[in-house]
């Protein structure tokens, strides 16, 4: 079986567009590949080197919805890259023989910067950013894998490196291919790519009260002011949402009543809030399971850790050896 790689930044809260756009592709990919899942917790200090608190709160957060979302450790393998130090050797050696040129060519990396003006990132780590990620994906050599076409960049700078490293020492890595899968966008409440950043995302931590909340307030078609209106359900994020929560005779429904002004917005937001509590309800059943077992939690990350760093283990003694290093 292929193996397939992905990790998840520990920065925040997952929202439902992480759900939609990757946390649901993961689970579906468990049983055609050797899965490997991590979170990238030493990642997001390269932006939230100030508040360690934070991560280790998102870590737990992420793992829980990780499991909740459906994730089995019985047939994939949950791990955090903090408890797996190979990943750390492997970037320092990678570093040797990685261009400054080559990092700071990556397009995330200026628009990052920008992004976040409030942080000082003018930091060694934040520029080795993906590189650490290529030391995360080609230490389990892993075939695959799965990210949104926003990682592409950092996909191709690890197939770089991979092959950077093979041609100076010897082929030890093949390079890893990105997974695209055709994710539906998933708009926030303000119509925008649904994003901690903006503040109009939808949480899988959110009670069923704030989600209705948030439903309730959400956006629609603008020219769509008074209830005898009629709109655009092409304008509407609500719309958008409809289609990947709600079934087709719901969205054929909601859309009619939109154009003719048959229904209201209201009406049309209660049909998705019931739809999106659905989704919901089951993981929110799963998390308190969780939350009210932390053991169960730890039991899976150990083991989880026990399996990768055999795996890292293995090709950091295949490195050591082609380097020629600690032979004296
Ligand atoms: N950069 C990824 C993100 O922002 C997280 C990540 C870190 C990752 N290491 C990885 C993803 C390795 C895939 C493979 O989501």
């Amino acid at each position: 079986m292929d193996r397939v790689l992905s990790g998840m930044q520990a920065s925040g809260k997952l929202h439902l567009g992480n759900l939609v756009g990757a946390l649901r592709n993961w689970v579906r990919l468990q049983d055609q590949y050797e899965c490997f899942y991590f979170i990238a917790d030493w990642h997001a200090l390269t932006t939230g080197y100030a508040k360690p608190e934070d991560i280790k709160q998102s870590t737990q957060d992420l793992l829980m919805n990780f499991l909740a979302a459906g994730l089995d450790p019985d047939r994939c393998t949950i791990f955090l890259q903090s408890k797996i130090l190979e990943h750390a050797e492997l970037h320092l050696l990678l570093s040797m023989i990685t261009p400054l040129g080559w990092l700071e060519r990556v397009p995330t990396y200026k628009e990052k910067i920008h992004e976040l003006q409030d942080r000082d990132l003018s930091t060694y780590g934040f520029l080795g950013y993906p590189l650490l990620q290529t030391a995360d994906i080609i230490i389990y050599r892993a075939k695959y894998v799965p990210v949104g076409v926003d990682q592409v960049p950092h996909l191709e700078i690890s197939r770089e490196i991979a092959r950077r490293f093979n041609y100076f020492y010897k082929e030890v890595f093949p390079e890893p291919e990105a997974l695209l899968t055709e994710f539906p966008k998933v708009p926030g409440t303000d119509g925008r790519k649904m994003s901690k950043s903006y503040e109009n995302a939808i949480y899988l931590s959110d009670t069923p009260e704030t989600v209705e909340q948030k439903i309730k307030t959400m956006m629609t078609d603008p020219a769509r002011k008074r209830r005898t209106d009629i709109g655009d359900p092409d304008l509407s994020p609500v719309h958008q949402l409809h289609k990947i929560f709600s079934s087709k005779e719901e969205q054929e429904y909601t859309a009619h009543g939109c154009r003719t002004a048959s229904i209201g917005c209201l009406d049309c937001k209660k049909i998705l809030i019931k739809n999106v509590l659905a989704v919901l309800e089951p993981i929110w059943a799963k998390r308190k399971e969780l939350v009210d077992n932390p053991d169960i939690l730890h039991e899976i990350v150990n083991k989880g850790t026990e399996k990768a760093k055999k795996v890292a283990q293995e090709t950091m003694e295949l490195v050591r050896d082609v380097m020629g290093l600690g032979k004296f």
